[in-house]
This record gives structure tokens, sequence and C-alpha cells, in this order.
């Protein structure tokens, strides 16, 4: 019998575009009266752990967060374990880079996402178009994961069904009993943007006009669902009919770690 931890679960790892300093604003805008929560662009899970539903269906493109997520709701001791075994420094570091995550077993690939996710530069995932995680090494000393907060994700995960992939296989059974939360890669404000790079495609253009097809679809079939996005003329586009509200959000937002109030979109269909 697993004991009842008394942590509330925090994200343990660092992600960007995570949610966790909105988590408790965005939540008064979500519905309390759902069966099952869906949030196919999981990340680093700070809504669904702040939530802490009792039944989800978690998902995201990113094979390696999610096998992660597997393997700390049924495993958590043994990735731990894995983890205190690796030191940190930079030939540890370099050799544990160059391992490919699908030639090692479940804990282990976990164990090795949430060690590059500590002690790489900056602690934000990127991978280039092969898929090579290629961020170099930051040199911090912290520690990797902190045991009673592991222990809170893996009960918050217990009744949890975690799928990868694109947003839209995630999203297949959802029912009208259910609610939906999506947080997609954001629609760039200006310029180029290579920021959302969690996976080795990009979330483009195109893929906002799916979500938008689907959210109407949805709609249609009387599904609630909010979903997250800048502030931009495209996704109000995307979006209109629906309800747009705007939300501040103060966010570190370049490579110089200065901090602005922007302001971001939560749109609901109800
Ligand atoms: C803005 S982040 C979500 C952040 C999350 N709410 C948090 O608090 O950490 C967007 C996520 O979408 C995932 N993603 C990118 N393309 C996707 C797709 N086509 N389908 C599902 N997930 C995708 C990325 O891997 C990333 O984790």
């Amino acid at each position: 019998m697993m004991l009842t931890p008394t942590l509330t679960p925090k994200p343990f790892i660092k992600w960007a575009g995570g949610k966790q300093s909105l988590a408790l604003l965005l939540s008064t805008e979500f519905p309390h009266d759902f069966e099952r929560l869906y949030e196919p662009f999981v990340g680093g899970g700070s809504i669904f752990l702040s939530l802490c539903p009792h039944k989800a269906v978690i998902g995201d493109h990113n094979r390696w967060l999610i096998d992660t997520y597997r393997a700390i709701r049924d495993a958590w001791e043994k990735v731990a374990e894995i983890l205190d075994s690796i030191p940190n420094t930079k030939e540890d570091y370099l050799r544990v880079r160059k391992v490919l995550p699908a030639s090692i077993g479940l804990e282990q690939r976990a164990a090795h996402f949430i060690y590059l996710n500590k002690t790489c530069f900056r602690g934000l995932f990127r991978v280039n178009r092969k898929g090579e995680f290629n961020v170099p090494y930051g040199e911090y000393d912290r520690r990797y994961y902190d045991p009673d907060n592991l222990k809170a994700v893996s009960f918050a995960l217990q009744q949890t069904e975690i799928r990868s992939g694109d947003f839209e296989r995630t999203l297949f059974d959802v029912t009208p009993k259910d609610f939906v939360y999506l947080d997609p890669p954001y629609y760039k404000l200006s310029g180029y943007s290579d920021f959302n790079r969690y996976t080795e495609a990009q979330f483009r253009e195109n893929d906002q006009l799916r979500l938008g097809a689907l959210c109407r679809e949805l709609d249609q079939k009387g599904v609630r669902w909010a979903v997250s996005n800048s502030d931009t003329e495209f996704v109000r586009h995307v979006f209109s009919g629906f309800n747009i509200k705007e939300i501040s959000a103060r966010r570190e937002i370049n490579l110089k770690s200065s901090k602005r109030d922007i302001i971001e979109l939560l749109i609901k269909n109800y």
C-alpha cells in the first residue's frame, strides 16, 4: 500500500514555458466538475501537478519526457537511486549526453533526462534537428531531485494515463464529461524564434491552425477546453468567437534573463 504524501507535488524539471507562476491564477478559470483532466502538452506538468486531479490523461510529443513520467510513476525510487550514482562533473555530463535514450532501460533513461535537465547550461531541454540533446554543461552545484517531491509526483501520477505523441492523438477519446487544458508552444510574438524547440520537429503555423480546428471540433461535441497562447493577431483570429481573456504573466523572456510583464491569452469555450 502506498501512503499519501503530505506534500503538494511540483515540477521536477525546469521546462521552457512552464506555467508554475500562473498555475493558481489559471486554475481559478477552470471548471471543477470534470471527470478527467486532459493535458496533451503537459511539458513540466505545472498545471497537472497543481490541480492533482483524481483522474487524468497527459501527453507530450517529447518521447523522452513522457518516458520519464512513466518511470517516475512506476519506479521513482529506482530513478532516484540511479541519479544518486551519477556525479555532477563535466566529464560525466558529456558521457551521459552521448548516450542514446533508446539504448538504455526506462528508469535509466528517466534518470538521464532529469540529470541533463539539472546540470545542463540554463537547465533547458533543447535538441537539434536530428533529435540530439546539444546543450553544454552548466556547472551548477545543486541537487538533482527532492525525494519527497519525486514521491509526491509519483503518487499524483498513479491514476494518470500517460501518452506520447501529437496532441490530436492524446485527445482521441475525450468526452463531454472531461476538461482539456492546452498549453502548446506559443505562436511567435515577432521574428524568428527557436525558443520552442522542445522536440526535433517545430510547432509551426500549420500546427496552430490544426489546434484551432480541433478546438472547434471539440466545442461542437460539447467538450470544455481552455488554451493558453501568445497575444497575437494570428491567435485571436484562430480562436475568434470564443471567450478570450488577457492574462498578465511575469516571465524570464530573453537570454539576459531580464523580466517583464507580458500579456498572454487564455481562450475558453465555456
Ligand atoms: C509551452 S510547453 C508546455 C508547458 C507546460 N504547461 C508546463 O507548465 O511546463 C509546450 C509543450 O508542447 C510539447 N509539444 C510540441 N509539439 C507538440 C505536439 N505536436 N503535440 C503534443 N505536444 C507537443 C512540447 O514538447 C512542450 O512540452
